[in-house]
Formats: C-alpha cells, structure tokens, sequence
C-alpha cells in the first residue's frame, strides 16, 4: 500500500442521497460527498428549493456530479417519488430533521407523533428502501445524523430529543440487520452547529454590537458552558466526518454513534 493511499478518502463511482440537503448540515454533507468524488443526490421538499441548491452546489464543486431528487419524504408520494428519482444509492444520509422548542407539557400527541414521523420514520423509511440492494451488492453505507439532545434531552425539546435517542437505536438496530454484508449503519451525533437562523438566535441572547466571533464566544459561554470548543460547529466539520464514514476507509465502524459536539456531551462515551 503506498503511503498516500492510507489517507486518500475517494468515493468515484459512488451514488450518495442526502435527505434534507437543501441547506445547513445537508448542503454541507452533499458538498463534502461530491468533492470526494460521489454522484451526489439532493433532496428537498420542493422542485424550486432542491434546483436553487443545485445550482449553488455546481457553483461550490464544478467536477461534482450533483442530481435532484425532489420529495417530501415524510410523505409516502414523496417517498415513493425520491426513491423512483434515485433507485439505487450506495451511501445513504438520513439528514432531514425538524427541532423546535415547545414547554414539555404543551407538545400534544400530533407533535410527538410529527417528530417521530418526520426524525424517525424518515429514516426507517429510507433505509428499508435502500439497504437491500446496498446488501445484495456487497457494499454499502447508512448514516444517520442524530443530536446531542439525544443524550442531553433539552427540558424544551423533550420531542426533538426522543426522536433523537429513537435514531440511535434505529441505527444500532439496522447495522444488526446489515451484519456480515459489507455495508455499515452508524449515527453521527452533531452537537451546536452554525446553520441558517443560528445568528439570528445567538444574537437575540447576547449583545448584538458584537461581532459574530466575540458574539457566538459570549453566547457559548453563557448558554453552551458544556461545550469544550466554546464555539458552534461549522457544518463542514459534520460533513468531513461523514464523509469519512462513508468511505471504505471506514469499513470496521458500524453500529456506532460518532459524536462531532464540540465536546458538548460530558461523556466518555461514545
Ligand atoms: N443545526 C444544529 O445545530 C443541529 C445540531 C444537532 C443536530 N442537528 C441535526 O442535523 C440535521 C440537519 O439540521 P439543519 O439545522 O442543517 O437543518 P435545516 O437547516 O433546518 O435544513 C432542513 C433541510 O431539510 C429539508 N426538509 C425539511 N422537511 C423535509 C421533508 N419533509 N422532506 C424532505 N426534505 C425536508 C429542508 O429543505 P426544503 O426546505 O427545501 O424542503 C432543508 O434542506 C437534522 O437532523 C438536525 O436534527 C442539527
């Protein structure tokens, strides 16, 4: 093996969906996947919102293959329309979440079942419609991108948080299903991260002449002190980690939770 080989992440020839990939952590990942060299699959609820990020993806990597896959997957029609756009996929990112805060005793039953419709059974879905043929060919890669709040429940997402902790256990559970076939199941749990709306947010809480850096430093430190980076996570830096899962490289990782929270969770493990 020569020494260049040991690090070089190359996904040519390789078709990736990224449910959610529109904007924020999903745009970041199907950037990060097409730079490596994947076909990349972008999926949103709209055909003008999944168009714009092609658009602006083609823009970020020019040699990257990038193709819409349109759907509103919390949907069976939408489904059943994702997984006609893309029949066949070898890397599998069940991105798309929803969060929102609501007081623990105000979320009614449609809300819970929502969060567990739109961040668990997305995901469920997807995969089911995947990995079987991912098992036939040998080779394959789910990756499921859960939160810090899956282990530190926020006491104002208690929902978010649930679906959360329910996709580790789908994940664990799939890459059971997957044992022996030569494809990995795992769950990257993504800590604060600077995505859209997040500035907006920082600054309703922190004095807002700041700059972004001092002002994102002030709103860790007072409202993230778990945070060992004492920063946001840039999505880019979820995105490398993906990558790196869905690579061969990564072949002995499955059934895991991968955390990239800045050190947020105070763990050990995992
Ligand atoms: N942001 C954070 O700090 C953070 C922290 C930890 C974990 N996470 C997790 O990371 C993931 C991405 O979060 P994000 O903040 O990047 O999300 P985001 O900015 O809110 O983006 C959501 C994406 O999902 C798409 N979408 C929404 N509903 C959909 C549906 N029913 N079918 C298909 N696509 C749909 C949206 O596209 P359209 O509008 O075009 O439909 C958009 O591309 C989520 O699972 C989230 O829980 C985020």
């Amino acid at each position: 093996m020569e020494r260049r080989d040991l690090v070089r992440i190359d996904l040519t020839g390789k078709t990736a969906l990224v449910t959610g990939s529109t904007q924020g952590i999903g745009a970041a990942i199907a950037t990060g996947l097409g730079r490596a060299g994947a076909r990349v699959a972008v999926n949103g609820r709209s055909r003008e919102s999944v168009d714009a990020a092609l658009e602006r993806l083609r823009g970020e990597v020019a040699d990257a293959e990038f193709v819409a896959a349109p759907g509103d997957i919390a949907t069976d029609a939408g489904t059943r329309q994702v997984l006609d756009a893309v029949p066949d996929v070898d890397v599998l990112v069940n991105n798309l979440g929803i969060f929102g805060a609501r007081p623990a005793l105000e979320i009614d039953d449609d809300e819970w079942r929502r969060y567990f419709e739109v961040n668990v059974l997305t995901a469920v879905r997807m995969t089911r419609g995947y990995l079987p043929r991912m098992r036939e060919g040998g080779w394959g890669r789910v990756l499921n991108i859960a939160s810090d709040s899956a282990f530190v429940v926020p006491a104002e997402m208690i929902h978010y948080g649930m679906s959360k902790t329910a996709l580790l256990a789908v994940s664990r559970g799939f890459a059971k299903e997957a044992a022996g076939s030569g494809v990995t199941v795992n769950s990257v749990i993504a800590g604060p991260t600077h995505t859209g709306g997040v500035e907006d947010f920082v600054y309703e809480l922190v004095d807002r002449d700041l700059s972004w850096e001092r002002a994102q430093r002030e709103f860790m430190r007072l409202h993230r002190p778990q945070s060992l980076i004492q920063r946001l996570i840039e999505p880019e830096e979820i995105a490398n980690m993906v990558v790196y899962l869905a690579s061969p490289l990564a072949s002995a990782t499955t059934g895991g939770a991968i955390r990239v929270d800045g050190g947020y969770v105070d763990s050990i493990v995992p």
